[in-house]
């Protein structure tokens, strides 16, 4: 549950509050810019090549121009808030863990795509009713595509699963990524997590969350007949 806190409506309303408040909103918006940046650089955009079809690569070329368009929303935040260009910047902020994926052919951007931006839901979905209304403003507009990115991907692997060898593909795309995915949640019982839901910007823990998705994220693959890789208890 989120502690409640009041409502911080605009970005001059933000000045009056603690510095720790403030330093909390600038993690999270500097982190969604960084890392809506990098994933539509190393995945979507380069994706567009792989698929297969007019008609994937079009729907990919949405995903690849949306995904951008969630890195220009939250740099756009970002610079309202001063937040300085560095913390922003994938060559310097280092992305998340889940990007080091070297991305080699289509079957893998539809499991990325399925079980990624499942992760992502579950981040933004986090947001939703956070204490600051700019962000919870972005997250509102963001979640309808994350949710046509992850759709996207389910639909595009079941489609791959019609053949044995795509379905064969399609698993191996699976066991090869799910191992990145746990730590995209961040650390069990991190500080930054517990100052985030004591200012109402988070609802739950980190390892909650990780508990959810992967068992969010295992139905999905169960879903497709294929099987869900065992993972070391984190
Ligand atoms: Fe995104
Ligand atoms: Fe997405």
């Amino acid at each position: 549950m989120t502690v409640p806190y009041h409502e911080v409506k605009t970005v001059i309303d933000l000045t009056q509050e603690p510095v720790e408040y403030r330093e909390a909103i600038a993690k999270i918006v500097a982190s969604h810019a960084v890392n809506e940046l990098y994933g539509a650089q190393v995945f979507d955009e380069p994706a567009i090549a792989f698929a297969p079809t007019p008609y994937a690569k079009w729907l990919t070329c949405r995903i690849a121009m949306e995904e951008y368009h969630h890195h220009v929303r939250f740099k756009a935040l970002a610079d309202d808030l001063g937040i300085p260009e560095e913390r922003t910047d994938p060559k310097v902020k280092r992305p998340l863990t889940i990007f080091g994926f070297p991305l080699t052919n289509w079957p893998e951007f539809c499991v990325i795509k399925m079980l990624a931006d499942l992760a992502e839901i579950l981040q933004v979905e986090d947001l939703l009713h956070c204490s600051f209304v700019p962000l919870r403003n972005i997250a509102r507009i963001t979640m309808p595509e994350e949710k046509f990115h992850a759709q996207f991907g389910k639909d595009f692997s079941s489609e791959l699963c019609k053949t044995e060898a795509g379905k064969h593909q399609v698993q191996q795309a699976i066991d090869a990524y799910v191992p990145y995915l746990p730590l995209f949640f961040g650390a069990s019982g991190s500080k930054n997590n517990e100052t985030y839901r004591k200012y109402g910007l988070k609802e739950r823990k980190n390892e909650e969350m990780r508990v959810d998705f992967l068992n969010r994220a295992k139905s999905v693959v169960e879903s497709l007949g294929l099987r869900f890789p065992d993972l070391p208890t984190t």
